[in-house]
């Protein structure tokens, strides 16, 4: 097994491994080690089934619970990241984000299947929030150590949420979305949130999910948001990833967030994804 890392600030490309077989405890460790160290793996032209993705997952802890999103018909911990040729919705996922940060016990890590991959557009962006945090001007490290911050999912999932059936623009949404009051829970994490496995400090989660700090008022809270925003997606944190198809992507939520993007209307997108939960 190969392990390349990326010309870039997070990512590497792991080659001269079959998913489609069982893996071998040094090949997991492997890959875990290249995980934690590199925050984003790529395996290019993995021709695997959902047994396979299933298989895989479960090799670095136990499916997540997805909360908003039905599974596909053919496994129930995979879901579709889906937008037909025709789709006229919002983006899905365009903004940064690291996944269901909300949840008391978030999930460690995504994959990411490619099935149908446009010609052009739809790449995937990462940005490494330890290098954020490394990099972080002491003024603003300053404002930002010691801060609580309050998570959600009712700027996405609750019926008044972007997703939300109740909006015209969702009308004709091909992902399996479900919109529900359960998003308006709340639960807290400290801003800086020191890695679980590794305990390298990163900043955890960003607007979106964050509503507020438990420190500071709601209007110092936004104002901070939106400049925190801003510096967690700086270039200099990024890596831009560009998908095959039969690509498999896995990440760490605890050290990157991610974002969609778009520039491939007029094609279909599919792709496969479950989360990975901490062992117990
Ligand atoms: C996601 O945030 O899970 C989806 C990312 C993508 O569609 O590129």
């Amino acid at each position: 097994m190969q392990v390349s890392q990326k010309a870039a600030p997070c990512g590497a490309e792991i080659t001269n491994v079959d998913l489609t077989q069982q893996l071998s405890s040094e090949q997991v460790t492997k890959i875990r080690q290249a995980w934690l160290k590199h925050h984003v793996l790529v395996f290019p032209e993995q021709e695997i089934s959902v047994q396979d993705l299933a298989r895989f997952t479960l090799y670095f802890g136990n499916f997540g619970e997805d909360p908003f999103f039905n599974p596909i018909d053919a496994h129930k911990n995979i879901s579709a990241i889906r937008r037909d040729a025709d789709e006229k919705t919002s983006l899905f996922a365009e903004n940064w984000h690291t996944d269901w940060s909300f949840q008391p016990k978030p999930p460690i890590g995504t994959c990411l299947y490619g099935i149908t991959i446009p010609p052009q557009g739809g790449d995937t962006l990462f940005a490494n929030q330890h290098k954020a945090y490394d990099e972080l001007p002491r003024e603003l490290k300053d404002r930002i150590e010691n801060l609580t911050a309050i998570h959600s999912a009712a700027s996405g999932y609750s019926p008044d949420g972007i997703y939300s059936e109740n909006k015209v623009e969702n009308e004709h949404r091909s992902m399996d979305i479900v919109i529900s009051e359960e998003a308006r829970r709340t639960h807290t994490h400290p801003l800086i949130r020191p890695h679980t496995e590794t305990g390298m400090p990163a900043i955890y989660s960003t607007a979106g999910y964050i509503e507020r700090f438990e420190e500071i008022s709601e209007k110092e809270s936004k104002e901070l948001l939106k400049e925190l925003y801003r510096y967690q997606g700086s270039e200099q944190f990024v890596y831009r990833h560009q998908w095959q198809p039969n690509m498999l992507v896995m990440w760490d939520n605890r050290s990157v967030l991610h974002k969609a993007t778009g520039g491939y209307a007029g094609f279909d997108r599919l792709l496969y994804r479950t989360t990975i939960s901490q062992f117990d």
